[in-house]
């Protein structure tokens, strides 16, 4: 028996077009440099200014806007086509988090919290896919969180938020998945970011303590969880779609 040497191992991503939201955050910076090196031009998105830092090559172009505003997500679309004539990957990565119990949280908490992970979820999810259906294919990746199977206290809002990134997930992969578009999403555990920055006195610290609820021993670093979006954005994940990848060092196996 022979083996088949004649193997592609490339990604397929050279030359494609990706929008990454959050873009300015630990995991958005991560996974703009990963595919970036993959030879994908990208719209960098995110609230902060500082986003526009991340536009020092031709390969990416930054945008400052707020995720849950319908115009930031159009602009994002505008500006893909208007560089770089396409858009076939789109990263919802862009997050906020809030620690309140439910007696705590006020409507404008709730809100706040679903406007900018599930609402934006899905206006870049609907204006992206005007564009991917024309073409007849599309990768989406929606950055969730072990919160979406798991109950963890003080988390309801982000939980909910992160459940329903999930569910639409499966919803946009069985609508579209006969017209060339794969809807997937991430689920990671907890990553050393600035996700708590403003939020605890040292942040990183806090997210550090969190080491021993992982049975891998630690928790997640943001390239790990880059390297997962970039597999889903990838062809070699053609055949998936719907699903939720959980990349939290085995925390959910639990
Ligand atoms: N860090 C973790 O432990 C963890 C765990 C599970 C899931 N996640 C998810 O990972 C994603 C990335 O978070 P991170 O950990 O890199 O944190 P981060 O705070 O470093 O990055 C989040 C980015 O989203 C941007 N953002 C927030 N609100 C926005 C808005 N309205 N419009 C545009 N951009 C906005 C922020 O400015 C920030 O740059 C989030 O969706 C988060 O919920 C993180």
């Amino acid at each position: 028996m022979q083996i088949n040497r004649n193997i592609d191992l490339t990604f397929g991503l050279d030359g494609k077009v990706a929008i990454v939201t959050g873009a300015a955050g630990d995991i958005g910076k991560a996974t703009v440099a990963l595919l970036v090196a993959h030879g994908v031009k990208v719209i960098a998105e995110d609230i902060k200014p500082a986003v526009s830092e991340l536009a020092c090559t031709g390969q990416v172009v930054a945008l400052v806007g707020d995720v849950a505003e319908e115009e930031t997500a159009k602009r994002a679309i505008a500006l893909a086509l208007e560089h770089f004539g396409t858009v076939d990957i789109l990263v919802n990565n862009a997050g906020r988090t809030m620690n309140k119990a439910v007696l705590e949280m006020s409507v404008a908490d709730w809100d706040g919290i679903m406007a900018v992970n599930a609402r934006g979820t899905f206006l870049h999810i609907r204006e992206a896919l005007r564009i991917m259906l024309d073409r007849g294919n599309g990768a989406i990746v929606n950055v969730s969180s072990i919160v979406s199977e798991v109950g963890m206290p003080q988390t309801a809002v982000y939980a909910a938020s992160k459940g329903a990134i999930a569910q639409l997930t499966k919803v946009v992969a069985v609508e579209y998945g006969n017209r060339g578009i794969r809807a997937n999403a991430v689920a990671p555990g907890v990553v050393e970011t600035g996700i708590l920055d403003g939020m605890v006195e040292d942040s990183r610290a806090t997210l550090a303590s969190y080491d021993h609820l992982h049975p891998i021993g630690r928790v997640g670093q943001a390239s790990e969880i880059a390297r997962v979006i970039v597999f889903l954005a990838s062809q070699h994940a053609s055949f998936i779609t719907g699903a939720t990848i959980m990349a939290d060092g085995g925390y959910t196996a639990q």
